[in-house]
């Protein structure tokens, strides 16, 4: 499958082992990645350590468009994410955080190249870093492929969202932002925005706005793109989006009735 050449299955370092910081490689708005040496008895692995800060630190502007729609957690907590007091705040943060780690869970059982996922934290999650000990991969948007090798890339990620699109999942915020470049492949990143096709009112939307921002990249580079035949070709048919409402603007003002009150 698609990420075995880049992560054997025996990357990570098995039995006793400590975990050493080693410095930030990413501080965003949202989060900060760390680089982590895993020094186990006989080889040191590097992983990558993805951090949330504090919720009400973030900010999420399309927050309505995911709060109260993820599964899970208790009618309590959802009353208190609705109150937006600070146990609402945690619960949250917590959500959001399992979302994030559940996605990249499932999407890497599914074969789709992404770092494979380590260990769920209180505050984040550990998985493998893409990079090597002089360099983490760079996004995608800081490398510009010659036109053959971007119609490659692009046809790969096509692959790889059709994958996505059979386990009902959309990325939510796609683009060459969240794409590692590594080994001459890409991988993906950041699924804090991933939602369910058949249980997100607004995955439709989402998966067209991907689509499209990431198609930007590579139209400038050459690839022909028909952002409808894409959706065809992926497999996102519309009857698979069987709770689509009417109503849903992503980024825009509006939200659905049952998310208003
Ligand atoms: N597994 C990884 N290996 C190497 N680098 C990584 C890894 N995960 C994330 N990074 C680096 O950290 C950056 C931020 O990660 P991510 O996109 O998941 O977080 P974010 O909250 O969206 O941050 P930002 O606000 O900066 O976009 C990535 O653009 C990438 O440079
Ligand atoms: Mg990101």
């Amino acid at each position: 499958m698609p990420s075995r050449d880049l992560f054997p299955s025996d990357w990570l370092v098995t039995g006793a082992y400590r975990d050493t910081r080693l410095g930030v490689i990413k501080s965003g708005k949202e989060s900060e990645v760390h680089l982590v040496a895993r020094i186990g008895s006989d080889r040191t692995t590097l992983l990558a350590e993805k951090r949330f800060k504090a919720r009400d630190r973030r900010s999420f502007q399309n927050d309505w468009t995911y709060r109260g729609v993820w599964g899970g957690g208790t009618r309590r907590e959802s009353r208190a994410m609705k109150k937006n007091t600070r146990f609402g705040h945690e619960a949250a943060q917590a959500r959001w955080i399992s979302n994030e780690w559940d996605s990249l869970v499932r999407l890497h059982e599914a074969g789709v190249t992404v770092p494979p996922p380590v260990e769920l934290l209180d505050d984040g999650y550990l998985m493998a870093f893409v990079g090597d000990g002089e360099r983490a991969a760079p996004r995608l948007s800081e490398v510009d492929l010659a036109p053959a090798v971007a119609q490659r890339v692009w046809d790969e990620l096509l692959d790889e969202l059709a994958v996505l699109v059979s386990i009902d999942r959309v990325h939510g915020d796609l683009s060459a932002f969240n794409i590692l470049w590594w080994r001459e492949r890409a991988v993906l990143i950041d699924f804090s925005q991933t939602v369910e096709i058949v249980t997100h009112p607004a995955a439709h939307d989402l998966l067209t706005r991907d689509i499209t921002s990431l198609a930007r990249y590579f139209q400038r580079r050459g690839v022909e793109v028909a952002i409808d035949r894409v959706l065809g070709g992926i497999g996102a048919d519309v009857h698979r989006f069987t709770r689509q409402l009417g109503d849903v603007r992503v980024g825009g003002r509006r939200a659905p009735e049952r998310w208003r009150d």
